[in-house]
């Protein structure tokens, strides 16, 4: 991997990690979950970069793709149990990372799990394990905690402006015999629930990414297409977004975005979640993999500067 390269993936983790400490002070009961998605990309922006995705705040059994609505108005319970997901790109190189909080201390084990989970296995890759060994270490990890996985959610491999590229990196115990490859760039990311163990797709999604552009007759789907090409590219984009920057109307928001779904344009990425009344909890970090060995990218930026 070029050095240049490897210094655009660095700069993506630093801001992200900024971008964390700034949400975790932002986050506290009663916040509005809208005003607090719109100031983290803000501060993305801020920083240099740009977001690689709308930043995800999924609610308890919500274990991910839920980020606010334009016009949504809830707010952070001292119960709840919120994944905060936040991917940062510069030129398109991408880290992506997540943590949870709560202000429930009945939902601290939960939290911990995930986090004991994540650490172990990135404690693991200076050794190169299979994916099925990093898998078997989060899932024994987390079960430890008597919680289980989300099975069928697993970490990712990153490529430029793709941000779940193959491989697919599994959360459970596999005979899975592939290894982490040099020059590639990865995301691990265990999910730890009291529900179920596996995760379903629910009717609503307000974020959505290019799949295949092509010529559409309604004028507002044109709009929109034509900004997210130029815009997000291949990166997954939230409804929000479009309402803030290209003014439009909730009428034609929703006209456009039918149409491009329709089209296959577009496609959605409902909101995933387990069982209601469970509660999950996420952890993740990104890294590559240089010549030099395992570069993990979300962490204070002094310290990843030294490296
Ligand atoms: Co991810």
């Amino acid at each position: 991997m070029e050095k240049e390269i490897i210094e655009k993936y660095r700069k993506a983790g630093c801001i992200l990690y900024e971008a964390q400490v700034y949400a975790k002070k932002m986050l506290k009961p009663n916040a509005n979950l809208f005003e607090c998605a719109e100031k983290i990309e803000e501060f993305i922006v801020k920083k240099g970069a740009k977001p690689a995705f709308p930043v995800n705040l999924s609610i308890n059994e919500n274990a991910a793709h839920q980020t606010p609505d334009w016009n949504e108005k809830t707010m952070l319970n001292e119960e709840d149990v919120l994944k905060v997901d936040i991917g940062v790109h510069v030129d398109g190189y991408i880290a992506d990372g997540a943590f949870t909080i709560t202000y429930a201390d009945k939902h601290r084990k939960l939290i911990e799990a995930c986090e004991e989970a994540l650490k172990k296995a990135f404690d693991m890759l200076p050794k190169d394990p299979t994916f099925g060994e990093i898998g078997k270490t989060i899932e024994e990890t987390i079960a430890a905690y008597g919680f289980k996985v989300v099975q069928n959610l697993s970490g990712h491999g990153l490529a430029r402006y793709i941000q779940h590229a193959p491989p697919s990196i599994p959360n459970i115990a596999k005979n899975d015999s592939r290894r982490f490859e040099e020059g590639h760039a990865y995301a691990i990311e265990p999910f730890a629930t009291t529900g179920d163990g596996y995760v379903r797709e629910s009717g609503k999604a307000n974020i959505f990414a290019l799949e295949e552009p092509r010529a559409v007759r309604n004028s507002y789907a044109r709009r929109i297409l034509a900004f997210v090409e130029e815009h997000y590219k291949t990166l997954p984009f939230a409804e929000r977004w479009l309402v803030r920057e290209l003014k439009l109307s909730e009428f034609a928001l929703k006209i456009g975005i039918k149409n491009l779904l329709r089209e296959k344009c577009i496609k959605a990425y409902p909101i995933l979640h387990d069982k209601p009344g469970s509660f999950v909890s996420q952890a993740e970090n990104s890294f590559i993999k240089s010549e030099k060995g395992i570069v993990k990218l979300v962490g204070p930026c002094a310290e990843l500067a030294k490296k």
